[in-house]
């Protein structure tokens, strides 16, 4: 099993460029096999959750071949996917199992979605419910509430569909049913989750109606093949602003980052918290991006409301750690949702905080941590979740003689070669 160990460091100094955004490019691939006529991707990112949706299109007959760091779509058009003859194994992936899940109900074929042993234990009701009022034929087991999903494609009908929770994955999945759909396919959330879906079939010249917290597509709406740069990936870049925050000696500019608001709460947060951050913006497609310049900072806790968490969702493993070497206290609510990622994140950090000897309480729906000066030495578990090893190798940064994590294998489903640019950037032990 792979484990990485960090120890503390004297700096963290330079400039990086982390890989492209996983929301992206499962989007890019996904919208690219069903466009007519050619997509070309830059920046797609390489890890295996993305790199699984794209071998799962392959085997939908769709022609996809790289060309140096391009990626070259052949659309087959909105229902010219064909059957696949394997089971499509999705990985870790949750985006890459809803938002397929969305679309293959509405294409002619036959397909089984499945992935790894957290994939498994994650909730899929909250997608294959509404995808069923649609007319929608899944099945799974616990009655379709979990993987693996088995799906017989069918005539579709837009519905209008309230989701009780802020989730970008089912908005994507129900609109992409919607594109094969009769009639109007609506969304309502109870907060804006991540746009990424709706700016990228707009990008391939669908309407997308949008109203407070309620999107709209119409059925049968064609896309046309496009031009997509993936920029850097918010949440890949979090680790390193959170590394150059709280080590002495710090100064680093993260290059090409996207910052599409619904995706940015961890920033206004670490402000808050008195972050020294800032953003050069620069030319980008449809998503902003900028250049992100971190320097090391006093950080003081802060309490954290609930309608901040969907825009900062992915980064509580690495806020907590924030707030483990903050002075003072930091109270996170309203973030239940976290329970239900790769791993039960609540209780892992709170476990893996609590070893390396930071005084955390675990809430139903959230966490307080008190910080400190410095975190102990550790052994901490990623418990298989990408997010949690890295936020635990930053932690590192700060121990007093090093922080080990295991099982650090999942790393490469969001951020491939995230060890060897910390090594780049860490200027050693002190
Ligand atoms: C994602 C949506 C979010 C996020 C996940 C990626 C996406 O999940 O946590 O890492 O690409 O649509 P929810 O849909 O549960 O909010």
């Amino acid at each position: 099993m792979e484990q990485l160990t960090v120890e503390h460091s004297k700096g963290i100094r330079g400039e990086i460029t982390v890989p492209g955004d996983k929301s992206i490019s499962h989007r890019a691939v996904i919208l690219g096999s069903i466009a007519d006529g050619m997509t070309e991707v830059t920046g797609l990112l390489r890890g295996e959750d993305s790199l699984n949706t794209l071998r799962a299109f392959q085997k939908m007959g769709v022609e996809i071949k790289e060309s140096g760091d391009r990626i070259l779509i052949r659309g087959a058009g909105l229902r010219g996917l064909k059957e696949p003859v394997e089971v499509l194994d999705m990985g870790n992936s949750g985006t890459g199992i809803r938002l397929l899940s969305g679309l293959l109900a509405g294409q002619d074929l036959f397909a089984v979605l499945a992935g790894d042993a957290s994939l498994g234990q994650r909730p899929m009701g909250r997608v294959t419910r509404p995808l069923r009022q649609m007319g929608a034929k899944i099945f799974g087991r616990d009655d379709g509430c979990l993987a693996p999903l088995a799906i017989q494609g069918s005539e579709l009908h837009g519905i209008d569909y309230v989701s009780p929770v802020a989730s970008a994955q089912v908005k994507s999945a129900l609109l992409l049913a919607g594109l094969n759909a009769e009639g109007r396919t609506s969304v309502t959330e109870p907060s804006l989750s991540r746009d990424h879906t709706e700016r990228m079939l707009r990008w391939f010249g669908v309407t997308v109606e949008r109203q407070g917290t309620t999107v709209s597509v119409n059925g049968k709406e064609r896309l046309s093949g496009s031009m997509v740069h993936v920029p850097s990936d918010f949440s890949s870049a979090a680790f390193f602003i959170v590394a150059a925050l709280i080590v002495d000696g710090s100064d680093l500019l993260i290059r090409n980052v996207g910052i599409n608001p619904t995706r940015t709460g961890l920033l206004a947060i670490l402000e808050r918290m008195g972050a020294k951050i800032s953003l050069q913006s620069r030319d980008g497609s449809d998503e902003p991006v900028a250049d992100i310049h971190v320097q090391t900072s006093d950080l003081k806790g802060t309490d954290v409301a609930p309608e901040e968490v969907p825009a900062a969702i992915d980064e509580f493993p690495i806020l907590c750690v924030a707030a483990a070497v903050a002075s003072g206290t930091t109270r996170i609510s309203g973030a239940s949702e976290l329970r239900f990622k790769e791993t039960d994140r609540i209780r892992a950090m709170t476990v893996n905080l609590q070893i390396a000897g930071v005084e955390v309480e675990e809430l139903e729906d959230g966490l307080v941590i008190h910080g400190q000066e410095r975190l102990n030495q550790a052994e901490c578990n990623s418990f298989g979740d990408h997010r949690v090893a890295m936020a635990m190798a930053v932690a590192g940064l700060r121990s007093g003689s090093g922080i080990t994590i295991l099982d650090t294998g999942c790393i490469r489903t969001s951020f491939p070669g995230f060890e060897e640019i910390l090594k780049g950037v860490n200027r050693g032990r002190k």
